[in-house]
């Protein structure tokens, strides 16, 4: 009987949350490293014992099973964190993808692996585990991975069920965590210790501790030699006890093995907080469920004014721009609530939370301007503005800039953000820890005088020109562009409350 097989294609924006790296030490299997025997290991003893069995290192057995264990290296010159290989950047897509599958066939993933830098990898050795599963059926199998040694990896699964079903792919370990995991396995005798006790329970001395293993210890040593297996152990000679007064047994330390330059490859990397000067990712982020969430780094939501209020303790926020900023200051002073100040329009309006010592402001960015009648000395210059601040670790300056310049020849803009940029330059140099924040163009234009391709034109010079530079741009391009409402130059408040959420985020970046 041939079942339907529907199998749901994970959405490419989500798949790196399907790769996570799972690095606990304590994790990793241990095989037996029998190296250290050879130069190391004391003659059995004859009394007592069974006669010593062939000695290990020369058995075809063990040979045969160290073939088993053959596991491909990378280069001499790929030590370095950078080139290791990346989870987030690495990606995998269905072979043969078609609408339905039958149950009874192979699935085939083909995964490329990529660096930290997202540069492809042309040689194998990652470590991956691999799963098809269904969560609601509870039903899971695990995949095949095939290396094929030049960075591609083939991972099949069974179709044992009938159901929608997901490829769940882990980057254990990247091949160069493998290679520092073998070398610090085969360059020590153990990474971890154990003690023995030593007490004479007919003198009432006191206990003795001291450092035992499977492998001598250094200086005198107890050696023990079981008589029924022929398995010794090792422990330091006691001062005050005979080597007889071992009585018990308990874990000793680990080791510290790593240097701090080893010590990367085998911690986890929690997302980046968003700071100023990360670039973005493409795409930048996603909706799920109305919140957009970065691909870049570790967004926050401020669900509760507690929090957003908790966010901008303290903090002098300069917003200067369009009627597009201003509904981030209206989103604002509605969900803290502030006490607002001064009229609607191009401002300037200055709103204060005076309990936790709060202030906004916000402006126009200055002429050109398509507003109501308003007075010309009210409209400064945005570098001028920037030029006036003095800066600090309270202050935050956001500002947009682009949609009353779509009715100009580029240079006009090109000319502004120019003097702009220079006057972000002059506020970060004399304040370094003042937070500038961009906001980008939105989507939602749609004639002569405004159309989203203007806009774009004007948009990706303004991220050219800012490239490189300590400033968080809040891509509320994309954040408009994809998410279910109609196209509106002033976007919905639930995207609104999105860009300032992202926005918050570079302020408050958390742990
Ligand atoms: C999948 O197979 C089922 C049963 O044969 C059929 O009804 C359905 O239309 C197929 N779907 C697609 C997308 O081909
Ligand atoms: C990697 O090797 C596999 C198997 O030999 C081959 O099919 C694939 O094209 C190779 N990929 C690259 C990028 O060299
Ligand atoms: C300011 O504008 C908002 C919305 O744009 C409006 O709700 C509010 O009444 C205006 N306030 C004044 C003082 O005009």
């Amino acid at each position: 009987t041939q079942l339907c097989w529907w199998l749901w294609q994970v959405f490419c924006c989500l798949t790196p949350f399907l790769f996570c790296v799972i690095l606990t030490p304590q994790m990793i299997y241990r095989f037996l490293s029998f190296d250290h025997f050879r130069d190391k290991l004391v003659p059995p003893s004859p009394v007592g014992a069974k006669p010593g069995p062939t000695p290990l290192t020369e058995s075809p057995e063990l040979q045969a099973l160290l073939q088993l264990l053959q596991w491909p290296a990378p280069p001499e010159n790929a030590a370095a964190f950078a080139s290791s290989t990346s989870a987030e950047k690495s990606h995998y897509r269905l072979l043969q993808s078609q609408s339905n599958y039958t149950v009874g066939n192979m699935l085939l993933v083909s995964l490329e692996a990529r660096d930290q830098s997202g540069q492809p990898k042309h040689y194998g050795g990652d470590f991956l585990r691999a799963k098809l599963h269904s969560p609601e059926l509870k039903a899971s199998v695990a995949g095949t991975v095939e290396d094929h040694n030049n960075g591609t990896y083939t991972l099949t699964f069974p179709l044992l069920w009938a159901g929608a079903a997901q490829v769940s792919v882990r980057l254990i370990h990247s091949s160069e965590t493998v290679a520092l995991l073998r070398r610090i396995r085969d360059s020590h005798p153990s990474t971890v210790t154990f003690r023995g006790y030593f007490v004479d329970p007919g003198q009432g001395s006191k206990e003795e501790v001291t450092e035992c293993n499977v492998h001598p210890v250094s200086g005198p040593t107890c050696q023990y030699v079981d008589p029924g297996t022929g398995e010794r152990w090792f422990c330091a000679r006691p001062q005050h006890h005979s080597c007889n007064d071992l009585v018990y047994h308990s874990t000793g330390i680990y080791k510290n093995v790593l240097s701090s330059a080893e010590k990367v490859f085998l911690t986890t990397s929690p997302p980046l907080p968003c700071h100023p000067g990360l670039a973005l990712t493409n795409p930048s982020g996603f909706y799920y469920k109305d919140v957009w969430v970065s691909l870049g780094c570790s967004s926050r939501t401020f669900p509760t004014s507690d929090l957003a209020l908790g966010c901008l303790r303290g903090k002098i926020v300069h917003m200067i721009g369009d009627s597009t900023l201003r509904q981030w200051w209206e989103f604002l002073l509605a969900f803290i609530p502030c006490k607002s100040l001064g009229k609607n329009c191009s401002g300037p309006l200055l709103a204060v939370e005076p309990a936790q010592g709060l202030v906004l402001r916000w402006r126009a960015h200055g002429i050109p301007l398509r507003t109501a009648k308003s007075k010309m000395a009210d409209m400064h210059y945005l570098a001028n503005e920037l030029d006036a601040l003095g800066g600090g670790p309270d202050m935050v300056v956001v500002f947009t800039l682009w949609a009353h310049f779509t009715t100009f020849p580029v240079d006009v803009y090109v000319r502004r953000v120019h003097g702009i940029r220079q006057a972000v330059a002059q506020l970060l140099a004399r304040s370094p820890q003042t937070t500038v924040v961009i906001k980008s163009a939105n989507t939602g234009f749609k004639s002569v005088y405004g159309s989203d391709w203007l806009s774009l034109q004007l948009d990706n010079i303004l991220r050219a020109m800012f490239a490189g530079m300590k400033v968080a741009i809040v891509d509320a391009w994309a954040m408009t562009s994809c998410h279910y409402l109609p196209g509106n130059i002033h976007p919905g408040k639930v995207i609104v409350q999105n860009e300032v959420n992202a926005f918050l985020s570079y302020v408050c970046p958390g742990k």
